[in-house]
This record gives structure tokens, C-alpha cells and sequence, in this order.
């Protein structure tokens, strides 16, 4: 069977979609397997993810692979994602490289070893020159821990209480210099943020579905992005006004 064309303008294709990876665990618990291998199914289904965000034209994908809350899970279970993370970078570095994707990490690198915190920065300066894809892998994510940490920087950089501006507070963000998600999708069909992109999806459309992530495939995606391309997004003004604009 041949796969169903994108059915959407190329002005109404998202620049950057942003992803909440959630139910591996009970796509595992479903078929009686351990939750690892849900992570592990995740983990496969990632790359015709990827595959099929070149394929649509998308720019820019970030994607939530572990949270700062994540750490509480059972050691077992945060030792497993630690082993996924560098088996990913070993095992699909040079095939992302080869396809124009280039890596980039938002969150913090700190709580991993140092040989895995080597990794992944050689992989980022590996891809740096890459510009088919941009994939933020958001690792140790926190959009709580990423505002506190602009903050942070902000009062160290010696800023003017009068500088500070939504502008200034973008370019202090793990994101700063890539455009704001247009859509955020989250699988699992739980309707809350956890902590993610909390800044940056003021104004992004959210597309949830049912669906557990391993099974999200081509087919589902290319329905969140017709679905998304029938969208009035107005942030806040009414439809006339925005008529001719790119707001
Ligand atoms: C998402 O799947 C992956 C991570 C959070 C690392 P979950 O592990 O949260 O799966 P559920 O929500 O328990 O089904
Ligand atoms: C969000 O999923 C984090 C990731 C997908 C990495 P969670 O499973 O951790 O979120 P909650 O606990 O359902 O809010
Ligand atoms: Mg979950």
C-alpha cells in the first residue's frame, strides 16, 4: 500500500512541531512486556518519525525524551533511558548525519556521565553544519529548570531590570535562535504539559491522540498536520486583523 500524500498548502505546514513522546510504558504493560521495551519501541518508532518530518517539509522537531521529573522513576527504569540515549547516538549518529539532521540538546547535560555527556556534545558538533532538520532532542528537560536557569544568566550577565524583555528572555532559552513550536503533539491522550516548552508554546496548537507512542506512525502525523492546517490561529486579535499578516 502506498503511503497517503500530505494533503496540506506549504504555507500551512508547521516550521517546527514539537513532540511529548508519552505511553511506552502502557503500550509495554498492554502486551505484558517491561516498560524498557516500550521505551525501546519508542525509540524505533522515532526514526520514521524523523523519516517522515523530512518527508512533510518540517524544519524544525523537538522532542521530549526525559524530563527533570523523570529522574524519580525507579533506578532501573532511568538507568535503561540512560542506555537508549547512548545507544542512539552510537547506533544512528551517522545515518542522521548522512540524511542532513542536525542534533541539538535542550535541558541540562550535567547529570550525565561525562563519557555520555561527550557523546552527545560530539554529536552536536558533528551535525553542526546540517540544516535539513533540526532535531532538539530535549534530554534532562525542565521548562521550569530552563526559565530558572535564563534567569540565572540574566542577573549574572548584569542586565537592566528595563532591558528584560519577552525578546531578551527568548535568547536566555535552551531554544534560543529556533521559531517557537507552531504545533505541539503529545500521544497517550493525557491533557497536560509536564513541564514542557513552557515559554515557547504560548501560542501553539496542541493535537493530542489517543494513540501510544510506539504506534504513532506516518499515517497519524500526516492527520495532526492536515488537522493543524485547519487552524485559525488569531493569538488574541480577531481574524480581519490578521488577514495579509504572517502573525
Ligand atoms: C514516555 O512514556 C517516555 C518517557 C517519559 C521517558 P512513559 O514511560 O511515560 O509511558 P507511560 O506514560 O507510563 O505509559
Ligand atoms: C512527559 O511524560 C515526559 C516525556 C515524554 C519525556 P511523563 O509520562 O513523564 O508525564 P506525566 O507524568 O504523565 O505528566
Ligand atoms: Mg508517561
Amino acid at each position: 500500500m502506498t503511503d497517503t500524500p500530505l494533503n496540506v498548502p506549504v504555507d500551512k505546514i508547521p516550521r517546527h512541531v514539537a513532540i511529548i513522546m508519552d505511553g511506552n510504558g502502557r503500550w509495554a504493560n498492554q502486551r505484558g512486556l517491561p516498560r524498557l521495551a516500550g521505551h525501546k519501541a519508542g525509540t524505533e518508532n522515532l526514526r520514521r518519525v524523523i523519516r517522515a518530518t523530512v518527508e512533510f517539509g518540517v524544519k524544525y522537531l523537538t522532542i521530549y525524551a526525559f524530563s527533570t521529573e523523570n529522574w524519580g522513576r525507579p533506578p532501573e527504569e532511568v538507568h535503561g533511558l540512560l542506555g537508549i540515549l547512548q545507544d542512539v547516538i552510537d547506533r544512528e549518529l551517522n545515518e542522521l548525519n548522512q540524511e542532513g539532521v542536525q542534533l541539538r540538546h535542550i535541558g541540562r547535560l550535567e547529570r550525565l556521565s561525562p563519557s555520555l555527556q561527550a557523546r552527545v556534545l560530539k554529536a552536536i558538533d558533528l551535525t553542526r553544519n546540517n540544516d535539513r532538520l533540526i532535531l532538539n532532542i530535549a534530554w534532562n528537560y525542565g521548562g521550569r529548570d530552563e526559565i530558572v536557569c535564563a534567569i540565572q544568566k540574566i542577573i549574572k550577565d548584569g542586565i537592566a531590570p528595563d532591558d528584560v524583555t519577552d525578546s531578551l528572555v527568548g535568547k536566555y532559552m535552551f531554544t534560543a535562535g529556533a521559531p517557537d513550536p507552531d504545533l505541539v503533539i503529545r500521544t497517550s491522550g493525557e491533557l497536560r504539559v509536564s513541564n514542557f516548552l513552557i515559554w515557547q508554546t504560548a501560542y501553539s496548537e496542541w493535537y493530542v491522540t489517543p494513540t501510544f507512542w510506539p504506534d504513532f506512525d506516518r499515517e497519524e502525523y500526516r492527520r495532526a498536520l492536515e488537522a493543524f492546517a485547519q487552524r485559525d490561529r488569531r493569538y488574541g486579535k480577531v481574524s480581519s486583523e490578521l488577514e495579509g499578516s504572517n502573525a
